[in-house]
């Protein structure tokens, strides 16, 4: 019977994660095969997975026992788990639920075709190598869920940071960074195609190290050779490390007016002792240093976080810090988590998982109704302020609508006339809802 090669992919976790998502359907199309956005019709299901945090594996697993219940209509179906999952669970997956044909890494989906075919008559395909030199390099990868308008590139991969509650070092491997030359000629390549945003994806995007013959290129350097390939190109990137973010870099984002004036910058926490046990290398006065470097370089500049709360042995104190530094610091906007204890990391190794559920809880709560004030604030700021704003499609909640960004980061919406995603726009902020702009366009 001949096979069916439609391949269903559904991505867990972090734009990293999409990006790769978006390789390994370039992968498997080069092999013969298609993607499908109907998983009815496929006969590949895959999911690309995240363990970032307890409840990111729990989600998945309870779309694995749906994928059980359609395998069981259809025994033909294959069921793959691709991404930071694979390894760690790989055996319990495999020997528990009976259901996956397929397990691969972030590092072997150039091997997929080849597991694909070992499949059948009962026998399972597994990769779970981690590498020191794969990027993907010279893979174009596929746009999958597109706008045709801002699109991912990924310009290094893995992480040595070893912070100690995360789990990525262990299921992303060593840090490597993808050559120059292939990142300039996709962002060149996806201009020519229409699109007009391009973000750049790292784990720390501030060690990208790329060695041209004898020529160094550090992530200042590229971002402006990103930056140079046409203006109306606008360059986003994430994530930031407080401790290797240079002025260099600032003033790179300075001098040009489409490279995006937002910067992700994830403190984790606002207590020297706790910075210490997550071996973030960096005082809280470090990062207050930083973070006036940025005011004073960029004065547009958007700020954001990421925040985790409860992590072993904080005070009451340690969570004021916390609280006092999100003051200072005024993010526009922030990501913020409870603790969850990793296996292989060295927190779980080293140190208890010892703040109570409801503690965890309920500082986390105080973190969230703070943040939302700072938000808010964030935006009556901008009411009555002019951005330059790049159309990314049509609003949700009216036809008559559309909506963009402004290089801060922020979503505005403003009435449609004649205008189309891909183009610019100067638009007057006139008020705002908690997650969205609303603006006016200026008639020029
Ligand atoms: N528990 C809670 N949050 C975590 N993060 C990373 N590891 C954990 C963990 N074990 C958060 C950090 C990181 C973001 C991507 O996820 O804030 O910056
Ligand atoms: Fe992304 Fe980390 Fe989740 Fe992996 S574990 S998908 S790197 S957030």
């Amino acid at each position: 019977m001949e096979k069916n090669k439609n391949i269903f992919i559904e991505t867990y976790g972090c734009q990293m994660n999409v990006s790769d998502s978006e390789i390994v359907v370039s992968i498997l199309k080069e092999a013969g095969y298609n993607q499908t956005n109907d998983i009815t019709q496929a006969g590949i299901i895959f999911i690309n997975t995240c363990s970032i945090r307890e409840n990111a594996e729990e989600r998945v697993r309870k779309r694995l026992n749906y994928f059980r219940s359609l395998k069981k209509k259809n025994p033909g179906v294959v069921v793959g788990l691709l991404g930071c999952m694979a390894d760690r669970t790989k055996v319990a997956l495999l020997e528990e639920e009976q259901l996956l044909d397929l397990i691969a890494g972030p590092d072997s989906y150039r091997d997929l075709p080849h597991l694909l075919n070992q499949i059948g008559n009962g026998q399972r395909a597994i990769n779970t190598l981690l590498s020191l030199e794969e990027t993907y390099a010279d893979i174009t990868p596929v746009r999958l869920d597109s706008n045709h308008v801002s699109a991912f590139i990924s310009i290094m991969r893995g992480c040595e940071n070893y912070c100690s509650y995360c789990v990525v070092p262990y299921t992303r491997g060593k840090e490597r960074s993808r050559d120059a030359a292939s990142i300039v000629r996709e962002t060149r390549d996806l201009f020519e195609k229409g699109y007009r945003e391009v973000t750049l994806l790292g784990q720390n995007v501030n060690s990208y190290a790329w060695k041209n013959g004898s020529n160094p290129i550090n992530f200042a350097q590229l971002l402006e050779l990103v930056a140079m390939v046409n203006p109306l190109m606008r360059v986003r990137f994430s994530t930031s490390h407080p401790k290797d973010i240079s002025d260099e870099l600032l003033y790179t984002i300075a001098r040009h007016p489409n490279i995006c004036k937002a910067i992700h910058l994830p403190v984790q926490s606002g207590s020297n002792h706790i910075l210490d046990l997550m071996n973030r290398k960096y005082t809280r006065e470090n990062y207050i240093d930083r973070i006036e470097a940025i005011r004073k370089i960029i004065p547009s500049c958007a700020i954001s976080t990421d925040i985790i709360t409860g992590f072993c042995d904080e005070t009451h104190e340690d969570h004021q810090d916390t609280l006092s530094l999100m003051q200072w610091s005024r993010y526009d906007y922030a990501f913020m988590f409870k603790y969850s204890e990793r296996p292989s990391t060295l927190a779980s190794e080293k140190l208890a998982d010892n703040i109570p559920e409801d503690v965890k809880e309920a500082r986390l709560r105080e973190i969230i109704d703070l943040q939302q004030k700072l938000s808010y604030q964030s935006n009556q700021m901008d009411v009555g302020k002019h951005f330059d704003v790049l159309i990314e499609g049509v609003s949700k909640r009216s036809k008559e609508h559309l909506f963009g960004r402004t290089s801060q980061n922020k979503v505005v919406v403003f009435p449609k006339k004649n205008r189309k995603p891909g183009e610019y726009l100067q638009v007057m902020v006139t008020s705002f809802t908690s997650a969205t702009l609303i603006g006016v366009v200026d008639e020029s």
